[in-house]
């Protein structure tokens, strides 16, 4: 019988990506989605037939608990957060309901539904924060620098206290930047590939941005979900780093995006100080020995190959806009 998969966050960037791949891979894959005025299943439209969609939401447990009892899933995937690091300061308590407690209340069903699902938790090398020590691996300790870091920590351990308290199969997928064609625009790499997609095609002129030193380990979403994957298929649960164990800066990333269309970015680029952070994250470069040891995996995807791949599908993206206008 197929395996049954429950992603929550599944109209996110990742959550697309998994469902697409735990699809590939014969699962029954069902996701939950929040209710809203209009509805954003942009990224699974594709495949959105071939999904059973439930509503739930991650502020109400009790939506979660009938969740559970009526998919009866044997993994569950809780990518769902509040994921945005500025967001975080305006918006910090509703990213701790979400991002933190939100965790809590997924692995509380699970305890109360069945304590035999699988359960895969999102987190983020935002947990690692100001650290020194690089790069970063599983025994690195966490400084988050933004309520969200602070919540993705909260969210982290207490996967790890249901796993050693009630012997629940939890992992905690320790993910470093992943980027993608279907990256939100707010993102960096995304903000800047279109720029760059818009400005060669003559329809923006500027691109306004924050602090260009900050350096990040950015991989590619496609190969990232296949370690979530693999992190519930072990014998035995546990927390892995997730990366390419290579950094650029923000300007390293500009420069290859608009390098790519022919174009000078000196002469496009301005800073924003609105866009520069209360507390900066200034780099993160992950160790991925032991997923590579254990779990068997490995990244394809080169920088060079993502900021291509997402340049050239904002290039095709932004044309077809430009002719239907
Ligand atoms: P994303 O594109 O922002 O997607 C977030 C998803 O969460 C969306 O589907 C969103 O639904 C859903 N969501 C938010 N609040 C919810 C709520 N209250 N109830 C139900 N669903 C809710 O994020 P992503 O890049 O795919 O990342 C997936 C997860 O990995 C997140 O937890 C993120 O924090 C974590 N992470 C990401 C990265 C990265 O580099 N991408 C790295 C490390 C960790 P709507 O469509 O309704 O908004
Ligand atoms: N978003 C954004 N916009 N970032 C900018 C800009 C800008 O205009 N200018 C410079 N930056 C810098 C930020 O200050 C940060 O240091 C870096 O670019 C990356 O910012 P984001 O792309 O917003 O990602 P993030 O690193 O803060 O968070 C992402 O990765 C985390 C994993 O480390 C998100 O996906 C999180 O959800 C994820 O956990």
């Amino acid at each position: 019988m197929a395996k049954r998969a429950l992603i929550t966050g599944i109209t996110g960037q990742d959550g697309a990506y998994l469902a697409e791949f735990l699809l590939g891979r014969g699962y029954e894959v069902h996701g939950m989605v929040r209710r809203a005025s209009t509805e954003s299943f942009e990224r699974i439209a594709g495949f959105r037939d071939r999904l059973t969609l439930h509503q739930a939401d991650l502020l109400d447990q009790l939506s979660i608990i009938t969740l559970l009892k009526e998919v009866e899933p044997d993994e569950i995937y809780n990518l769902a957060a509040q994921s945005f690091v500025p967001t975080s300061w305006l918006q910090p308590l509703l990213t701790s309901e979400f991002t933190a407690l939100g965790v809590t209340r997924m692995l509380e069903a699970v305890r109360l539904v069945n304590p035999a699902i699988r359960f895969y938790q999102a987190s983020s090398s935002e947990m690692f924060g100001a650290v020194d020590q690089e790069p970063q691996n599983e025994t690195t300790p966490f400084y988050p620098r933004s309520p969200y870091g602070v919540a993705k920590v909260y969210g982290h351990w207490i996967t790890v206290n249901y796993r050693e308290s009630y012997g629940i199969f939890a992992c905690s997928g320790i993910l470093f930047n992943h980027e993608s064609p279907l990256r939100g625009k707010e993102f960096v790499t995304r903000k800047v590939s279109d720029a760059a997609a818009r400005i060669k095609l003559g329809v923006q002129n500027k691109l306004r941005l924050g602090n260009l030193d900050a350096a990040r380990d950015w991989g590619f979403a496609g190969d990232y979900v296949k370690a979530m994957w693999l992190m519930l298929q072990q014998d035995r649960p546990s927390d892995y780093v997730i990366a390419t164990g290579r950094k650029h800066t923000v300007r390293e990333l500009v420069e290859a995006a608009f390098g790519y269309v022919g174009l000078d970015w000196q002469k496009y680029v301005e800073i924003d100080p609105a866009l520069i952070r209360p507390a900066e994250v200034n780099k993160l470069r992950g160790d991925a020995a032991r997923a590579r040891r254990e779990l068997g995996w490995e990244p394809v995807v080169s920088f060079d190959e993502l900021v291509r791949m997402m340049v050239e599908a904002d290039l095709a993206r932004v044309k077809r806009e430009v002719e239907q206008a």
